[in-house]
């Protein structure tokens, strides 16, 4: 089994206080970051939140495993919750959290599934729903957004200039009209008809993925809601991957500051060790920004 590996482990754990009694663990993932803050915080629980039903299956055999062979008790003090972050205030309802953290982005098993369609390399049906009860699929947006809606998406999640993002619009659009665009590999040929290659493709698979799971939106909710949920004199960490959710992150939280409620534990963000980036090339875009309460 291929285990997603948790980014800037070892910076997040370095912030935690082992007093803490309760994590909310927002991204559960495969549970390499709850796992780690477990073991030094030995008196807490830990809420464990994850919108894919796989995943959270993934995450309880994984821990599982772990305490049998290591005869460590690690399952037992964690709540499952699958469901969106952007609901934790009704997930934590009247408890307070002591540290909170949202690790974004895509798990690495997202990528080896090949059957959910989020890896241009593979052919599958475009899917790439991290909720699989979710009804609309990235192939349901490239068949069915109007021109502007999908030059929007290339232009702020890919970053493409105004009339390259409107000539690929074009294009989907056009190509559409005599065969709809079902596979990954039908998205990509009208991508490389365009004449992307793969470096662009990928991108744009990535902004496709962030329309695909109102990733953008789901973060706003987040940083609205957090604040309710965290008690005074503890933490919220947020792990970005793209220079938007960064930005939000960044200009959320300098919002609470103004209110004199919040600190920032750091004013820069924390950002990988070259060696972390050399083990792992999917931490090298992350960047991790944390608030306490005061
Ligand atoms: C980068 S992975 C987290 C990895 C985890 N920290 C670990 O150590 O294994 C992000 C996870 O967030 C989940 N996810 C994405 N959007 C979500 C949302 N809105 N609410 C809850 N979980 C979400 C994905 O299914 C994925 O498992």
């Amino acid at each position: 089994m291929t285990i997603h590996t948790p980014v800037l482990l070892h910076e997040v754990c370095s912030f935690l206080d082992p007093e803490s009694k309760l994590i909310v663990d927002c991204t559960l993932g495969h549970g390499g970051h709850a796992m780690a803050l477990l073991a030094l915080a030995k008196n807490a629980k830990l809420i464990g939140i994850d919108v894919d039903e796989h995943m959270m299956n993934k995450a309880k055999e994984i821990i599982g495993t772990k305490d049998k062979e290591q005869g460590t008790r690690i399952s037992g003090r964690i709540q499952y919750v699958r469901g969106n972050y952007t609901d934790i205030q009704n997930i934590l309802w009247w408890k307070k959290a002591d540290f909170i953290l949202n690790d974004l982005g895509v798990n690495l098993e997202h990528f080896k599934a090949v059957e959910r369609g989020f890896s241009i390399r593979w052919m599958a049906p475009l899917d790439m729903r991290f909720d699989t009860t979710q009804a609309t699929t990235a192939a349901d947006i490239v068949n069915k957004y109007s021109i502007d809606q999908l030059q929007n998406i290339f232009e702020i999640y890919a970053d493409f200039s105004s009339p390259k993002a409107l000539e690929l619009a074009q294009h989907i659009v056009t190509t559409r009209k005599q065969k709809s665009i079902i596979t990954t590999h039908d998205f990509k040929t009208v991508l490389n008809e365009c004449g992307l290659g793969d470096k662009a493709c990928t991108v744009i698979f990535q902004s496709l993925r962030i329309e695909t799971n109102k990733e953008m939106d789901n973060l706003k909710t987040f940083l609205s809601a957090f604040p309710e949920t965290l008690n005074s004199g503890w933490r919220c960490l947020v792990i970005t991957y793209h220079s938007i959710e960064d930005r939000l992150v960044k200009q959320s939280f300098n919002e609470l500051v103004e209110t004199w409620k919040y600190k920032l534990v750091t004013k820069k963000p924390i950002k990988p060790s070259y060696k972390e980036v050399a083990a792992n090339r999917a931490a090298r875009s992350a960047k991790l920004r944390i608030i306490e309460r005061i």
